[in-house]
């Protein structure tokens, strides 16, 4: 079998969680120009619609599904529909994930709190989700078990830490241990569960944050890290340095790697 059969997706069946912007929507992207079936999870439905749409331009097929990954009724919904629509799970990439930047000695208990729900939590409720599917299907399958994946979403602030994010920090580091434990107990039903942890990448998280936004990093802060990347040569990180990698993940060429977690930062953190 030549090596480029083995990046091909054609067949395939992913669920991409956070998919309405970013890395996620980048992500359902090229997973579907690998010839995967995308259900498209966003909390917020327009841009879910938007990512499907640009899917189909470039004649793929997609779901937009709405939900909040904290919920387990609404991440049921997503493997639920995976099921419906395209009748099987090979991929569940677990993009979703925010921000609520503060001092440990400001932050309040609500905000922790948020911060290790939808990141942490909804990481597990989408591995848990995505773990019971997929060991129905491998069961059905019996000895010759295709390779299914999952990818978790941790960051280079869950490896070193960062400051002003000890809740993000926190459950990003959680989903470190999370993911080796998902890939050890997969291990019989040929799942492979990795990590990514991307550095700075452009998106609404990484924007300007003005007076009153809920997204964003206040522009000092920002100026600060562009300031000391570009001193260092690396440059700003677009979602498809991210998404290449995933995709090297849900796919075949790497059915030997499993419980890893895998610096993106194009040298932030070395
Ligand atoms: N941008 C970066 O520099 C960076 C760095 C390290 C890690 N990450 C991680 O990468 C992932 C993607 O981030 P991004 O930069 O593309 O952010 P983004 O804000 O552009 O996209 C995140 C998407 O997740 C969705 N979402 C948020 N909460 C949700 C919930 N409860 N349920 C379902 N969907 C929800 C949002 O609606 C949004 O469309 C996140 O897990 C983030 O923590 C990003």
């Amino acid at each position: 079998m030549s090596i480029l059969d083995d990046v091909k997706l054609d067949g395939k069946v992913a669920i991409v969680t956070g998919a309405g912007r970013g890395i996620g929507q980048e992500t359902a992207l090229a997973l579907a120009e690998g010839g995967a079936r995308i259900v498209v999870g966003d909390i917020d439905m327009d841009p879910a619609n938007e990512t499907v749409e640009k899917i189909k331009a470039i004649g793929g097929q997609a779901v937009a599904v709405a939900g909040n990954v904290t919920a387990k009724a609404d991440v049921d919904a997503l493997i639920k529909a995976a099921l419906d629509n395209f009748g099987s799970l090979e991929i569940m990439a677990n993009v979703a994930g925010i921000t609520r930047d503060g001092m440990i000695h400001k932050m309040s208990e609500e905000q922790w709190q948020f911060i290790i729900d939808v990141n942490l939590k909804g990481t597990y409720l989408c591995c848990q989700g995505a773990v019971g599917a997929m060991r129905d299907l491998a069961k059905a399958e019996g000895d010759k078990k295709k390779a299914r994946k999952i990818i978790n979403f941790s960051s280079v602030a869950g490896l070193y830490g960062n400051k002003g994010q000890a809740n993000y920090s926190a459950a990003k580091a959680g989903i470190v241990g999370l993911t080796k434990t998902v890939a050890i107990e997969g291990l019989i039903f040929n799942i492979q569960c990795n990590a990514v942890a991307p550095g700075w990448i452009d998106t609404r998280l990484t924007a300007a944050k003005k007076e009153g936004d809920k997204f964003g990093i206040p522009d000092k802060d920002r100026q600060q890290t562009l300031m000391y990347m570009n001193f260092m040569g690396i440059r700003a990180g677009v979602p498809q340095d991210i998404s290449r990698v995933v995709y090297f993940l849900s796919c075949d060429l790497s059915n030997y790697f499993t419980g890893m977690c895998l610096n993106v930062s194009g040298g932030l953190k070395t």
